[in-house]
């Protein structure tokens, strides 16, 4: 067995074997468990589905890459949830699709952005981000005021999130899923996101989110 290490060092198709089966079990010990734990796939108590126009403004938010240049998720470092507030919990994201956490910080994190600023300010910084924030190098948005939904598509993007989430929706007291939105809902999306503008829709979004921890 003496020269057992050599062996390995030197056969590159052994050293590549060893090399995989060390680091799936390091893999396999972190990511195993979190198919078993129940909470990271239950809504925390008071998440709430988007509204028609929440979810029109979040296809938006998806089109224009915000998401490119903000992320939506809090880590729970002290520097972080000083600044943002509390990191952000699996059951605030579980019926993300797609999840939207990003990953590059080039704007501040905006998971807890709801409620932070008016309606009013939004639109005067996506419009124009220098009127509110001088140093800011966040592109304008301004097509986004002219823009007008049809609401042509809300109805099928609502109905698609009830299947995605069909497994983790909340459920009733008989314990049943409920589906996120009701037949009620999905036959007012249309009229419910019809003449406003896309402008309208992100800023609902962007009031939406952080919420249902507080
Ligand atoms: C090129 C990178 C970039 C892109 C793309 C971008 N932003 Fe920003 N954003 C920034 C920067 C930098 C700031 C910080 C300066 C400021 O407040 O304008 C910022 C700030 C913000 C803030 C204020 C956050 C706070 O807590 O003060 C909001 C809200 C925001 N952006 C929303 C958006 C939305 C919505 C989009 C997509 C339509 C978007 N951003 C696209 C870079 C970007």
């Amino acid at each position: 067995m003496k020269n057992a290490h050599e062996k390995v060092e030197k056969n590159v198709g052994l050293f590549f074997l060893f090399t995989v089966f060390a680091i799936s079990i390091g893999g396999l010990v972190e990511i195993t468990p979190l198919f078993f734990q129940k909470e990271l796939a239950q809504p925390v108590d008071n998440l709430k589905p988007y509204t028609a126009l929440q979810m029109e403004g979040r296809d938006v938010y998806i089109r224009e890459g915000c998401h490119v240049c903000h992320s939506q998720m809090i880590r729970p470092f002290r520097a972080e949830t000083e600044r943002y507030g509390h990191y952000s919990v699996a059951g605030e994201h579980v019926w993300e699709h797609p999840f939207l956490w990003g990953s590059k910080r080039t704007g501040p994190d905006l998971a807890r952005v709801g409620g932070r600023y008016s309606d009013d300010w939004h639109l005067a910084h996506l419009l124009d981000p220098r009127s509110v924030v001088p140093e800011s190098n966040m592109p304008a948005f301004k097509w986004l005021a002219e823009n007008t939904l049809d609401g042509e598509l809300t109805r099928k993007k609502l109905e698609t999130f009830n299947w995605l989430t069909r497994n983790r929706s909340h459920k009733d007291e008989d314990g049943n899923r409920i589906k996120l939105y009701s037949d009620e809902t999905l036959a007012a999306a249309k009229d419910a996101v019809k003449g406003k503008t896309e402008m309208d829709a992100l800023i609902a979004y962007l009031q939406s989110l952080g919420h249902a921890l507080k």
